[in-house]
């Protein structure tokens, strides 16, 4: 196990933050590139742990993929391929549960499994509603853990409501939607993130949408093949926003960055709370994609109860900087936190007080008391988003993050970057 030493930062910096290729974007491309029949050309996939799981199913049902230096070239099969083995999904929810959707009507077997965390998390919230539509999905807890057992069926259209906003059962019902006997529709609360709708109606998917219902209609013929430059991860570049809105005099540049705005809530966030915050727009490629600029502002407290799953992987990163902002910050509705990666409500609280900030629990969130935050021996809980969030508090006043192999899932070159900014140290095998 490798624990990550963090020192006080010496100096307030100015840069521009190469950060890794968006992680959503990079799962979906691998997935998506198997509903068509021509070969699929990426750029900047994401080289993380992740979705190297994910590039790697896809390989086992079939698809041909050739590396390229920054490019890949998936070729899909003719026909999904029953693979001989489970499919490891690793870390990865988004992967076990599109796959979930996607592998629900095709021919054959296949078991989806992964690491003792996603071991942990819900599936039912997946399972079940496939298996109403005539899926047969089955797995530990009734369906509802992993090792998961799907087996290809005929499915029936539906007209579902989800009582919860995850982007990952919703792409999961879309994809089950593309091979059912009619007409879809998908209703949530508040919109998730929709990468999925528009690079699947970028290839040609007849996806509709009104008031956060969407209308899916099933694939007469393959899609058009994606092409596609993937943007930078706002969820990642988020970290050393943080970063730059906690030292004084300190600014932080991220170009070719995705600005959907069911991404980057958080910047919205941090500006209200102080941080001075810009976004200049310069393309769109599915999706609007510019550059974002952060930089130090005082900071006071804010409360949210509102679009937390535009907020949702940002909200640890988040509770830095209620950490040393002015008052008393409020975290509430928040209660998927609590099916993430790791426990995140737990995880952000034990933490905190483990750097002396005073912080109350609740069910669905927390309250941070702005302070000092001191150095202290965190516990990543196994969770990448935790480790990364910790590693940048420790520019304040030091860190010990234990547990640190995580950070590998999604953001590969984060301590590579960090050390632009301030000295670290590695210490374990
Ligand atoms: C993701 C959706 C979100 C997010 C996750 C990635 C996606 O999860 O937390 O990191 O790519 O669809 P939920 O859909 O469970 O909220």
């Amino acid at each position: 196990m490798k624990s990550l030493i963090v020192k006080k930062i010496k100096k307030p910096f100015s840069k521009n933050f190469e950060v890794s290729s968006d992680k959503s974007i990079s799962h979906r491309c691998a997935i998506f590139s198997l509903l068509s029949d021509k070969p699929s050309v990426i750029e900047n996939y994401l080289n993380a742990e992740d979705t190297l799981h994910t590039l790697s199913i896809v390989e086992m049902l079939g698809a041909k993929v050739e590396r390229f230096e920054n490019k890949i070239k998936i070729t899909p099969p003719k026909k999904i391929k029953e693979p001989p083995v489970i499919l490891d999904c690793g870390n990865s929810g988004t992967a076990i549960r599109l796959f979930m959707g996607f592998l629900s009507s095709k021919d054959g077997f296949f078991v989806l499994h992964g690491d003792k965390y996603l071991a942990k998390r819900p599936m039912r919230r997946v399972s079940a509603p496939l298996n109403s539509i005539g899926a047969k999905i089955d797995g530990r807890d009734n369906a509802n853990l992993s090792p998961i057992a799907v087996r290809g069926e005929r499915l029936k259209a539906f007209d579902y409501e989800s009582k919860i906003s995850s982007a990952q059962v919703k792409s999961a019902m879309i994809l089950a939607a593309l091979n059912a006997d009619g007409v879809s529709f998908y209703k949530e609360p508040h919109l998730s993130r929709d990468h999925t709708e528009r690079m699947l109606r970028g290839m040609g998917a007849d996806i509709r949408e009104k008031d956060c219902k969407i209308e899916i209609h099933p694939l007469k013929s393959p899609l058009k093949p994606l092409e596609i430059k993937i943007p930078s991860d706002p969820s990642s570049a988020f970290f050393f926003a943080i970063a730059a809105a906690i030292i004084p005099n300190s600014k932080a540049v991220f170009k070719n960055i995705s600005l959907n705005p069911t991404r980057v809530e958080a910047f919205l966030v941090l500006k209200r709370m102080g941080a001075k915050v810009d976004f200049n727009l310069k393309e769109n490629i599915y999706e609007p994609i510019g550059e974002i600029v952060v930089e130090y502002g005082k900071l006071k407290a804010i409360e949210i109860s509102e679009n937390i799953s535009w907020l949702i992987d940002e909200l640890p990163a988040l509770s830095i900087a209620m950490a040393v902002s002015e008052g008393v910050s409020v975290v509430k509705n928040a209660k998927e936190l609590r099916v993430k990666e790791s426990d995140r409500i737990k995880s952000v609280v034990e933490n905190l007080r483990r750097c002396a900030i005073k912080v109350k629990e609740f069910e669905d969130g927390y309250e941070i008391e702005g302070g000092e935050i001191k150095k202290a021996k965190i516990n990543s809980f196994g969770d990448h988003r935790i480790a990364m969030s910790f590693a940048i508090a420790g520019l304040l006043n030091g860190m010990e993050i234990e547990d640190i192999e995580c950070i590998e899932t999604s953001f590969p070159n984060f301590i590579e970057l960090l050390e632009k900014i301030s000295e670290v140290e590695i210490l374990g095998d």
